[in-house]
């Protein structure tokens, strides 16, 4: 059983602001230009559902550059907040990738066993390029070596919550990033 939650005790459970609003926003901004910079002929972004609708909500009105986008569904902790390490296809993509400037949009990788499912099944498609951004990369608890292009911050580990992420659907509302206070 993992140290941080279990969902019986969520809500007698605090949270403490990590990001505020101001700092994502610029983060944000400062994400868009550079894969705008990367991609002058315009990106094709894929969403993580269902954490990273907040990101990609943002980070697509910030880009100058032309974007179009689609959403894909991984199977996700569901009551856990520990990787299975099982990655299972619940959606997926409405067009064909081939041949397109491909940005895959994840909330946060933590060991990363999704991500690199994702962009193997992605690659199999034949993207002109195939790039990824997430916002929070936990990078002590990486399991695999695995690209990431453009990271929005990188923390050391925690549960984190708001902006799209959530504990068992719960905090995904909130417009900042906290972290879940661990039970003492
Ligand atoms: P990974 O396969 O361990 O990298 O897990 C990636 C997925 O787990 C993310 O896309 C999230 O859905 C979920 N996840 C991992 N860490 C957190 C967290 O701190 N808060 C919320 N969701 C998380």
């Amino acid at each position: 059983m993992d140290r941080y939650v279990t969902l019986a005790s969520l809500t007698a459970q605090g949270t403490e602001v990590l990001i505020t609003e101001a700092q994502l926003a610029d983060r944000v901004r400062a994400l868009a230009e550079a894969i705008c910079r990367d991609h002058p002929h315009g990106v094709h972004l894929i969403g993580v559902l269902k954490g990273a609708f907040v990101f990609l909500a943002d980070l697509a009105r910030a880009m100058a550059c032309e974007t179009t986008t689609d959403f894909i569904a991984l199977s996700s902790y569901g009551p856990h907040t520990s990787s299975s390490g099982e990655v299972q296809l619940l959606k997926d993509l409405e067009s064909s990738i081939e041949g397109r400037a491909v940005v895959i949009v994840e909330d946060i990788v933590d060991t990363g066993l999704t991500l690199a499912s994702l962009q193997t099944i992605l690659r199999a498609r034949s993207p002109a390029s195939l790039r990824t951004v997430c916002l929070v990369s936990k990078t002590s608890r990486r399991q695999v070596d695995l690209p990431i292009d453009y990271v929005g911050f990188s923390i050391d580990d925690g549960f984190v919550v708001g902006y799209g992420l959530d504990a068992g659907e719960r905090y995904r509302h909130l417009p900042y990033l906290a972290r879940l206070v661990p039970e003492p």
